[in-house]
């Protein structure tokens, strides 16, 4: 048997592992704390280690978990920038899931957008109280307008098709461009200057933190709508906020933050939360935030353990690296 120790653990994860981990010839222990270099030693005596987006592999927790006699680090997830791969490399594997349901993502995405366009979040709340009041819940069309998508990868992709049925004129940035899908590439600041709707499916890289900023949203068109549901730090919350305030940004739907890591996923309803951009954000009626759920359907659950096991089985059973996140490969 393959032992596992797998961190951040919710009941949601335990559900599809559970299920499938005999298959794979793998026992888990479940772990609620988060991977980092203080928690690692936990995973002495496990052969691999499952760690989810919010976990902290940094350099420490990479010797930390050598010292512990761990041979694989397994992402639950398709990022990967909470993890210094560079540093891992030749001392343990990274393997991730690269795509578990990249409709599930797109699927999210055009939630927010809709539920922003038409303030459902808001109508909803008013009829739960008897409040058949329609006034402010003027929304807009998205049919004929121009949406710009940031990432043409696997969900980018699907939540451009979502848009094509909306009726959306689409533009689309990416350094590596796809051909075949008929799409109108066009350079960043395009995106910005004619995009009513603007929504980030890259990753986080260097080039790509903060890419949303004080300077792109002066750029950007008179109530622009922005969606983000990749990487919060693709998104300079500050600026975000000014450009809520001063009217530059219609809305914002967000499934991410660039601060989460302390606080998505857990319940701190009976508690004054200490990050005052946060909740102004929050405070806002046209700000839609989602604690990085979307991820969160059946299918993308199911792929995403069964990927994760496979690429552990196939490690230690095969002696193969598959998904693997490799630096040589990158360079
Ligand atoms: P992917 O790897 O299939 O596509 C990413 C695309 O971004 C690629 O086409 C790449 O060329 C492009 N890209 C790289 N640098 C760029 C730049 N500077 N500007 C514009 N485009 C750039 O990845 P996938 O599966 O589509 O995922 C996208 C992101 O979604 C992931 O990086 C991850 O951060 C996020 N994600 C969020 C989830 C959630 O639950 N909220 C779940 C899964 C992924």
């Amino acid at each position: 048997m393959i032992k596992i120790a797998f961190f951040d653990t919710k009941p949601y994860d335990r559900r599809w592992f559970d299920r499938l981990a005999g298959d794979y010839g793998c026992k888990i222990k479940y772990f609620e704390t988060k991977l980092t270099a203080d928690t690692a030693i936990t995973a002495q005596g496990y052969d691999a280690v499952v760690a989810f987006v919010n976990d902290v592999i940094d350099a420490p927790a990479v010797d930390r978990l050598m010292e512990a006699g761990v041979r694989l680090i397994a992402l639950r997830s398709a990022g990967y920038n909470n993890v210094d791969f560079r540093y891992a490399c030749d001392k343990i594997p990274v393997v991730r899931v690269p795509a578990y349901s990249p409709s599930a993502v797109a699927e999210h995405a055009a939630a927010l957008l809709l539920t922003l366009a038409r303030k459902t979040h808001r109508a909803y709340v008013r009829t739960r109280e008897f409040n058949f009041n329609i006034s402010g819940l003027d929304g807009f069309d998205l049919h004929g307008k121009t949406v710009g998508v940031v990432g043409t990868g696997r969900i980018g992709q699907a939540f451009i098709s979502i848009c094509r049925g909306l009726g959306m004129r689409v533009l689309a940035h990416d350094p590596y461009p796809v051909d075949g899908l008929g799409l109108e590439y066009v350079p960043r600041e395009t995106i910005w200057r004619e995009s009513d709707v603007i929504s980030l499916h890259c990753p986080l890289t260097p080039d790509t933190h903060h890419l949303v900023n004080a300077d792109t949203i002066a750029q950007m068109k008179e109530g622009v709508i922005l969606l983000n549901t990749s990487r919060g730090a693709l998104i300079d919350s500050e600026a975000l906020l000014e450009g809520l305030k001063s009217h530059k940004v219609g809305a914002a739907g967000l499934d991410v933050y660039e601060e989460e890591s302390d606080l998505f996923f857990e319940d701190f309803s009976n508690s004054i939360i200490q990050d005052d951009t946060l909740s102004l954000l929050l405070s806002l009626p046209n700000v839609l935030i989602t604690s990085h759920q979307a991820f969160l359907t059946d299918q993308a659950l199911h792929n995403i353990a069964q990927t994760t096991l496979e690429n552990i089985h196939r490690y230690f059973d095969k002696g193969e690296l598959v998904n693997e996140i490799c630096y040589h490969k990158d360079k």
